[in-house]
């Protein structure tokens, strides 16, 4: 079997849930706390052992390409002024993964985004990280998938119960327990309209881990939910044609896409951030009793 060496990061969605933020800066550069959501995410497919990252943006989006390329004159005021420290984190940005950037020319959707990574991809399974979903852990969610991956020889979805009352905004699954957090997985639809479609209340969250027959599948695949092309109507087929394996990762998922999931990851990454979370923590105290 062939080790997973490439990921994608789709990052060309129009961040609509996230105006006005997202009108000149990508939502994938907004921060939690002090580095960009797509670092985080860069990080995560780094730390799952992953070569090469294509990174898929749009117009208004080369800020994204700015923030892993070089800044000489950054670094040398950093060095200059003796902040040795601060220049190690910025000098080590370009060097975490080699990336690769192109343009998805219309918003067409999720898996419109991810066939537009047809030939960086080639012929080997390779990860997608959603650009606005950031995980952390103790783990690399991704590396949690791809072990999942080499284990059983299928595609994998990184998933998460969702509450009841939401799954009409995310995919549903059929999914059946096969081990410790994992599961089989045969059947899904995104964003069902009525509880006789609701599969279950696990949802594809933010990760996949998939074979390359994906592209010929979503060249297949009809615009779906939102008139968009939709990554989930073409992993149904993957599920339906010898099953697909849920891993329900151990980190934490925050959807940067949405202004709660902004409000609760820069809360909870501020609350364990080595030099502003004493204060910080001692500051909600004190706003705690004043609730
Ligand atoms: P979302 O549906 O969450 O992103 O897609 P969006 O379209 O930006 O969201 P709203 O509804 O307008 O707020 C999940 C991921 O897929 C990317 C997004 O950038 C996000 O990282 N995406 C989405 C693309 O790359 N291309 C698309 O056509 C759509």
């Amino acid at each position: 079997m062939k080790p997973i060496r490439k990921a994608v990061i789709p990052a060309a969605g129009l961040g609509t849930r996230v105006l006005p933020a997202s009108k000149a800066i990508p939502k994938e550069m907004l921060p939690i706390v002090d580095k960009p959501v797509i670092q985080y995410i860069v990080e995560e497919a780094a730390a799952a052992g992953i070569e090469e990252i294509l990174i898929i943006t749009s117009r208004g989006k080369s800020a994204i390409e700015d923030h892993f390329d070089r800044s000489p004159e950054l670094e040398q005021r950093l060095l200059g002024s003796g902040k040795q420290a601060l220049y190690d984190e910025i000098a080590a940005i370009p060097g975490l993964a080699n990336l690769t950037f192109i343009r998805q020319k219309e918003t067409k959707g999720l898996g419109h985004a991810v066939l537009c990574a047809k030939a960086f991809v080639g012929d080997e399974p390779f990860a997608v990280l959603y650009g606005d979903d950031v995980i952390i852990g103790e783990q690399s969610a991704t590396a949690e998938l791809c072990a999942a991956y080499e284990k059983y020889g299928k595609g994998v979805v990184g998933i998460k119960e969702v509450p009841h009352e939401m799954i009409h905004n995310y995919s549903s699954l059929k999914a059946e327990p096969i081990g410790p957090r994992e599961f089989a997985v045969t059947d899904m639809i995104e964003k069902p309209k009525t509880p006789a479609e609701v599969l279950s209340y696990y949802s594809i969250l933010g990760r996949c881990v998939l074979p390359p027959e994906i592209f010929g599948i979503l060249e297949q695949t009809p615009p779906g939910a939102g008139g968009e092309i939709q990554l989930t109507d073409a992993m149904l087929q993957l599920a339906r044609n010898g099953g697909m394996v849920g891993v329900d990762y151990t980190g934490t998922r925050y959807d940067m896409g949405n202004k709660l999931g902004m409000l609760q990851a820069a809360v909870e990454v501020g609350l364990a951030h080595a030099e502003v979370g004493p204060a910080f923590r001692q500051y909600l105290k004190n706003l705690a009793g004043r609730l």
